[in-house]
């Protein structure tokens, strides 16, 4: 089988692990009718499709140890819930002000700013509802202990010290982008992308149990995937498709950004892409186990239009 068509259905199964996840507007009880709104805004959010890159490397990396998918389906539906929320509030008018993301209106478009800014909440504190719910289906107290691990990780990435910590510089950076440097530059790349794609390389292997080095290795391999996730996403903001990207191009010139183009130039940009990658290639040839549709799908990154 082609590798879109395995692609195809791998983030079909991703959304139906989403789908079952997510809370309904009608399994709310009638006391509980004021969240009918807000579980609306979640749903909208998240099944509006995207490319579930993060459940899918999840998925992934324990599958290659010979994890067990009971583990880590809630995992990859509370990574991609956080993922959302971090979208949900990066369009917001006082961060990019951005009106359309993943093919339709954003959340704050249709639902309103104060709707958008719970419905990010919202998705974040059922992140952690449904990643607790793991242990649900724990074995023994091994399983348990990586369950807690890959909670660990999964919190951290998303916050103070990871993407978080990286919005917070990408908005302190559009004050005066001139005064930045391209240490500076690589942390907000660092942090606001490649920590949560970090956590999804990690968190899979995590829960399968794999040898510590290998886990150590992913969280390298994820670095370099996630910063240079962000420098083609810096590159396809100028040369992209609206369309094939669900989201407006030209947004980062609109709000001042500091990006991997503005500091460097496109074609320094694209080098790096394929230089970075290439180097989480080679990173992922050393790991004590294969799987040839990650390895593909970590190529195809380096290209990808969307
Ligand atoms: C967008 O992430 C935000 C960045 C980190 C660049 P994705 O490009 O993975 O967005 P979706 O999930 O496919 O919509
Ligand atoms: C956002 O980076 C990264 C997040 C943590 C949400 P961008 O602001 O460049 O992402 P897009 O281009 O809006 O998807
Ligand atoms: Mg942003
Ligand atoms: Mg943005
Ligand atoms: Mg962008």
């Amino acid at each position: 089988m082609s590798f879109d068509r395995i692609l195809a259905q791998k983030t079909a199964l991703c959304d139906t692990v989403l789908d079952r996840f997510l809370p309904r507007p009608e399994e709310l009880s009638d006391v509980d009718r004021h969240a009918s709104q807000v579980v609306e805004a979640m749903r909208y959010s998240v099944m509006a499709g995207g490319k579930r890159l993060r459940p899918m490397i999840l998925m992934e990396t324990c599958e290659m140890y010979g994890g067990r998918m009971e583990l880590a389906e809630p995992f990859m539906a509370a990574l991609e819930m956080i993922h959302t929320y971090s979208l949900v509030h990066d369009d917001l008018p006082a961060m990019d002000n951005d009106e359309y993301r993943r093919g339709r209106k954003t959340t704050w478009c249709v639902y309103g700013e104060g709707m958008a800014v719970l419905t990010g909440d919202a998705l974040l504190n059922y992140a952690c509802e449904t990643a607790l719910t793991a242990f649900d289906d724990v074995n023994d107290r091994a399983e348990s202990r990586n369950v807690i691990s890959a909670l660990q990780i999964l919190m951290r990435g998303a916050g103070i010290y990871g993407m978080i910590g990286g919005q917070c510089a990408d908005l302190e950076a559009e004050k005066d982008p001139g005064a930045a440097d391209a240490d500076d530059l690589l942390y907000i790349h660092k942090h606001k992308t490649a920590c949560m794609l970090e956590s999804a390389f990690q968190i899979g292997a995590v829960l399968a149990d794999a040898p510590s080095e290998d886990i150590e290795l992913l969280g390298k391999i994820g670095e370099n995937i996630g910063i240079a996730f962000q420098i083609q996403d810096d590159i396809l903001d100028v040369t992209g498709s609206s369309e094939e990207l669900g989201k407006m191009t030209g947004s980062d010139e609109k709000d001042n950004k500091l990006t991997y183009v503005s500091m460097h130039g496109l074609s320094k940009a694209r080098r790096d892409v394929k230089r970075i990658s290439d180097e989480a290639l080679e990173q992922f040839d050393h790991l004590s186990e294969r799987n040839d549709f990650l390895r593909a799908l970590i190529e195809s990154l380096i290209t990808r239009t969307k």
